[in-house]
């Protein structure tokens, strides 16, 4: 049975839709199975309504607090049974009452090299302090902003000219590779959370796609290029 994601957005859903593409050509052995949000109709509702998936709006408005909110969206995400959530662009902080009823199983996306650059703006954050390369990072969710264990990099340059929108343009490239690759990574099992760090297994496994994905697995092996 193929493994099933529940897929959380806020905006237009350029990850999601990568996600949606790698399951259909089959290089990510997922099951999108429901596409939730805190806003009424992100572009991200179009992309999975064009391949049939239920999409869901859970209104912030209705509760008092966070909490109450949380709680209602794990209700929401949990009657699709879920293996796996992914947040793509999901602009909450999610709090206990929704990652306790999923543990361990929600991972994120950020457009910088985490520990580096949390929270909004990665990409302007990245420029303006003058850093030289920058790129994304998929990693488990826990309770504090962008910080749980992390699961695949990818670097990109940042040159002297960029401006927030050519260095988010570059960014995106790599993020839309290295999502789909780390759920697969995922769907398949071989992702070990030990404290803070996350041992990959790759035995009987050469990864051919993104790049990174294949620079870690030589360096896990030990091989020197
Ligand atoms: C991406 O840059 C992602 O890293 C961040 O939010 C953005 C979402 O973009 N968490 P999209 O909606 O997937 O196009």
């Amino acid at each position: 049975m193929k493994h099933r994601l529940a897929v959380l957005v806020s905006g237009r859903g350029t990850n999601l839709q990568a996600i949606l593409d790698a399951a259909a050509r089959g290089s990510l052995q997922m099951e999108v199975v429901g596409v939730f949000s805190d806003q009424p109709e992100p572009y991200a509702f179009q992309r999975a309504k064009e391949r049939g998936i239920p999409t869901v709006f859970v209104d912030p408005a209705l509760y008092p607090d966070r909490e109450e909110y949380d709680a209602a969206l794990a209700r929401e995400v949990g009657a699709c049974r879920p293996d796996s959530v992914a947040l793509a662009g999901f602009m909450r902080i999610l709090t206990p009452a929704f990652l306790d009823a999923f543990p361990g199983k929600v991972v994120n996306i950020h457009p910088a090299l985490l520990p580096a650059f949390p929270g909004l703006g990665g990409q302007c954050q990245a420029i303006d302090y003058g850093v030289r390369y920058s790129g994304c990072t998929v990693h488990f969710v826990d309770v504090e902003m962008d910080s749980g264990p992390i699961i695949l990099q990818s670097v990109v340059p940042v040159y002297q000219n960029d401006t927030t929108e050519t260095l988010t343009e570059r960014i995106l490239s790599k993020e839309h590779l290295t999502y789909p690759a780390a759920l697969q990574l995922l769907a398949e099992g071989r992702l070990k959370v030990q404290g803070r760090r996350v041992v990959i297994s790759w035995e009987g496994r050469v990864p051919r796609q993104p790049q990174d994905c294949v620079l870690e697995w030589l360096k896990i092996k030990d091989i020197k290029i």
